[in-house]
């Protein structure tokens, strides 16, 4: 693994999940991979779970964490190539990203979409601007399009909770909110979860669909109550219109998951990326019920961050890793 920023960064997603589970057992069983190695973690939107997790993953394989919320804390950054930079930018991300590459062997990087021009955030030009410049090893904290770190944990949590001799039937359902949100968390469960042994449907409402690169090989259904038919998993998130690209088309029916529509479900494992809208996405009933996994899923992220960091520190494909076997090649 060189890089991770989507599922197809990972060779066999199956078999990291499955290398997640185990290392569960023994979480401090690389203590000492991350020795003399620097991660640094760049935040250009709020977060609680993707900070401390990464964070605390990062030092428990002992590697040294920086963490840096760019757009407030430093200088602001020009992210376009070939422009006069007599503006309020000061700094250019190829300047400013080899500084970041010089001090770092990984570097994690969050940055929301603007949700108001479509090319640009699916152009990912953020986070290929970091790529092209820093010349260490990226992880997505979440970027425009996709939050592969919140899907692998999913997975895991999905995976770890079942026993039956099925593949079980997870539903991703569309949810209400008070403001527009990205797509990058359902985009991202949906590119994850066409790749596991599950069957996944994805519910919304009409003008909800999102892009089809990601949803390949998922069923869709627009009726809500027939997809949570029989549920083992169900997981509710909000996302505003990716075809109207970042509007919230209205939406008369009820689809906030409550408690009647949990009884069509196989007594499903209730699933939430969090941070979560209590009464407006899915009600406290669930979140707090005895088969809400949510809370599962925020512990399993520092797992799928160690992991990650682990295949990235291990793997001889690591920017930093090839730049150090050139170094010693030169010196033998
Ligand atoms: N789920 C998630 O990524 O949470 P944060 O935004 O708090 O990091």
């Amino acid at each position: 693994m060189q890089h991770f920023t989507t599922v197809f960064d990972v060779k066999d997603p199956i078999q990291l999940v499955n290398e997640a589970i185990d290392l569960k057992e023994s979480p401090y069983l690389f203590s000492k991979l991350g020795q003399n190695k620097t991660i640094g973690l760049i935040f250009l939107n709020p977060s609680l779970r993707t900070r401390l997790s990464t964070q605390k993953a990062a030092k428990m394989l002992g590697m040294e964490v920086m963490m840096m919320n760019i757009d407030k804390e430093s200088w602001a950054i020009e992210w376009n190539d070939d422009v006069v930079m007599n503006g309020t930018n000061v700094e250019h991300i190829k300047d400013a990203a080899a500084v970041l590459g010089s001090y770092c062997d990984i570097i994690g990087m969050r940055c929301f979409p603007t949700l108001t021009n479509k090319t640009l955030d699916y152009s990912e030009k953020i986070l290929i601007q970091l790529m092209r410049y820093c010349n260490v090893s990226v992880i997505s904290l979440e970027s425009a399009t996709l939050h592969p770190l919140q899907s692998l944990a999913d997975a895991i949590t999905i995976k770890e909770n079942w026993n039956k001799d099925y593949k079980p039937k997870v539903v991703m359902t569309w949810a209400p909110h008070i403001k527009a949100l990205p797509q990058a968390v359902p985009n991202s469960f949906a590119e994850w979860m066409t790749k596991m042994e599950v069957d996944f449907i994805i519910t919304h409402p009409v003008g909800y669909e999102l892009c089809e690169d990601f949803t390949k090989g998922a069923t869709i259904e627009y009726d809500q109550n027939k997809a949570l038919q029989d549920a083992d998993y169900i997981y509710v998130k909000n996302w505003s219109s990716y075809h109207n690209y970042g509007a919230m088309p209205e939406v008369k029916e009820n689809w906030m998951m409550d408690s009647n529509k949990y009884q069509l479900t196989n007594q499903a494992g209730i699933m939430h990326c969090l941070p979560v809208r209590r009464e407006v996405e899915l009600s406290s009933k669930l979140i707090d019920h005895p088969n809400s996994l949510v809370q599962k899923q925020a512990a399993n992220r520092v797992l799928a961050a160690q992991i990650v960091l682990k295949n990235l520190l291990e793997s001889k494909n690591t920017l930093s890793n090839k730049q150090a076997n050139k170094i010693s090649l030169q010196e033998a």
